[in-house]
């Protein structure tokens, strides 16, 4: 077999397919949405029929062997095939449990550009451009968010661990975290992870933390300590009261992350903007662009209010970023992230605010709101249906009235093993609740009513 064209060009002397660089990729392009429109089409709805096991024969029929002796020119197809065959299509309407959202396919293309460039952001000689538009775009989304500079991030949780290892470089290896109950669990994890005292959990009984209670835990534990408040919960889209949070962070001196991991897109809404008032009194806030920001993973933030706490992050490697070298002018990239290698994912980010503008974006996310209102507004209005709460971001949760947890659940499994909606599930009561989160600009009236329909007829009785 010739050795196979690569992505990026010009070859050199010995590739036999010689300098046409990218155009290699034209056919296989023509290849992979081919396998893709069949693989979607084979699946037919938003996640693939039979369950687990069903699955996994397919891609091991698909696959045969994994490492085969003579290589299969036919591999991308088939691989590409099964994969869309067998994906959760986040782009389908009843396609809607977690915080996966439908990808623009703008900036899918520019992941590709990526793909094809290969810059890698840990010294400037690999990625002269990229780097250059890294600053622009970080310092511009950290003002967004009334901060002065962002570290790009694999997403939530790396941002959420960057905050935690960046509040103990600041205040020492006894800083305690003090979140609600309804924090991201990468918290409490991240202060594990990075061997901080033992995490306190205030109660969060309505969906966010309680100011007071919070008030009391600041006013009892010793210092130094962290509070971290969520804008955007995981289970329900609510955001913890930020400027009472802020104002009690202040009068007792505790440092303050907030995770706007999914809330932070409300930033491009005119509309909703106002509900993320108080995020600028954090030093730290976490952004996710691949939840309301429709970006294809990874595409995360951490906006950092003091840029000398970056100075923790520093690091030298004479082959990255030797000191002779920076003082002759080279940007100095080690320090932008906990990575070494790091593909950009500013580009994709970048091509999206370009294209889209602050309208588009905002416009994207006034109607995932709208859905999730017109969605809660059925089941408010159908008598076999209980509506949690009106949503605050594009979070539903509703349940079969007069339904056993049990029953609940088993709804929820029968619609995901048939492959015809694919909800998540929360219990911030107790009781156990369907979960709607609605991410996909393009879903339609009558694709909501669907998926309530769906729900009806299956639960059992
Ligand atoms: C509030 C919140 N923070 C952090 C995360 C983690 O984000 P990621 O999955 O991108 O690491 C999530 C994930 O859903 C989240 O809901």
């Amino acid at each position: 077999m010739s050795t196979p064209p690569l992505a990026s060009g010009p070859e050199g002397p010995e590739g036999p397919e010689g300098p046409e660089g990218p155009d290699a990729l034209r056919p296989l392009l023509d290849t992979v949405l081919g396998a893709l429109r069949e693989g979607a089409r084979a699946r037919g709805g938003p996640l693939p029929a039979g369950g687990p096991d069903a699955v996994a024969a397919r891609v091991r029929a698909a696959v045969g062997d994994v490492l085969p002796d003579k290589g299969d020119p036919d591999a991308l197809r088939l691989l590409v095939r099964a994969l869309a065959e067998g994906a959760a299509d986040p782009a389908h309407p009843r396609c809607a449990a977690h915080l996966h959202c439908p990808p623009l396919a703008v900036a899918t293309a520019a992941d590709l550009a990526v793909g094809v460039l290969n810059p890698s952001l840990d010294s400037w000689d690999q990625a002269p451009a990229a780097s250059a538009l890294e600053r622009l775009v970080t310092r511009a989304l950290a003002r967004e968010a009334g901060a002065a500079d962002a570290l790009v991030t694999t997403g939530g949780t790396e941002s959420n661990q960057l905050a935690l290892l960046l509040a103990r470089e600041a205040h020492g290896g006894s800083v305690r975290l003090v979140c609600g109950t309804n924090a991201h669990h990468s918290l409490p994890r991240a202060a594990w992870l990075l061997g901080l005292p033992e995490p306190v959990l205030v109660p969060a009984p309505a969906g966010t933390l309680d100011p007071a209670a919070l008030d009391e835990a600041l006013t009892t534990l010793p210092g130094p300590l962290l509070v971290a408040a969520t804008a955007g919960t995981t289970d329900a889209g609510l955001i913890d009261p930020l400027p009472d949070i802020a104002a009690r962070c202040a009068a007792h001196g505790a440092r303050l992350h907030i995770d706007a991991a999914y809330g932070g897109g409300l930033l491009f809404s005119d509309r909703y903007r106002h509900r993320l008032a108080g995020l600028d009194a954090a030093d730290t806030v976490t952004l996710d662009l691949h939840k309301l920001g429709w970006q294809p993973i990874a595409a995360g933030l951490l906006a950092v209010t003091h840029p000398g706490d970056l100075t923790a992050l520093d690091q030298r490697a004479d082959y990255l970023n030797a000191d002779d070298d920076t003082e002759a002018g080279l940007p100095d990239l080690l320090g932008r992230s906990l990575r070494t290698s790091r593909r950009p994912d500013v580009l994709k980010i970048a091509v999206t605010l370009k294209t889209l503008g602050r309208t588009g974006l905002g416009a994207l996310v006034d109607q995932v709101c709208a859905h999730a209102d017109a969605f809660a507004a059925l089941v408010h209005d159908h008598p076999g249906f209980e509506l949690y709460d009106r949503p605050t971001i594009s979070t539903v949760l509703f349940r079969p009235a007069a339904s056993t947890d049990d029953a609940v659940a088993a709804v929820r499994r029968k619609l995901l093993t048939d492959g015809r909606a694919v909800l998540g599930r929360a219990r911030p009561d107790g009781r156990l609740w369907l979960k709607a989160t609605l991410l996909n600009p393009h879903t339609r009236p009558d694709d909501l009513a669907a998926l309530l329909q769906l729900v009806e007829g299956n639960t059992p009785r």
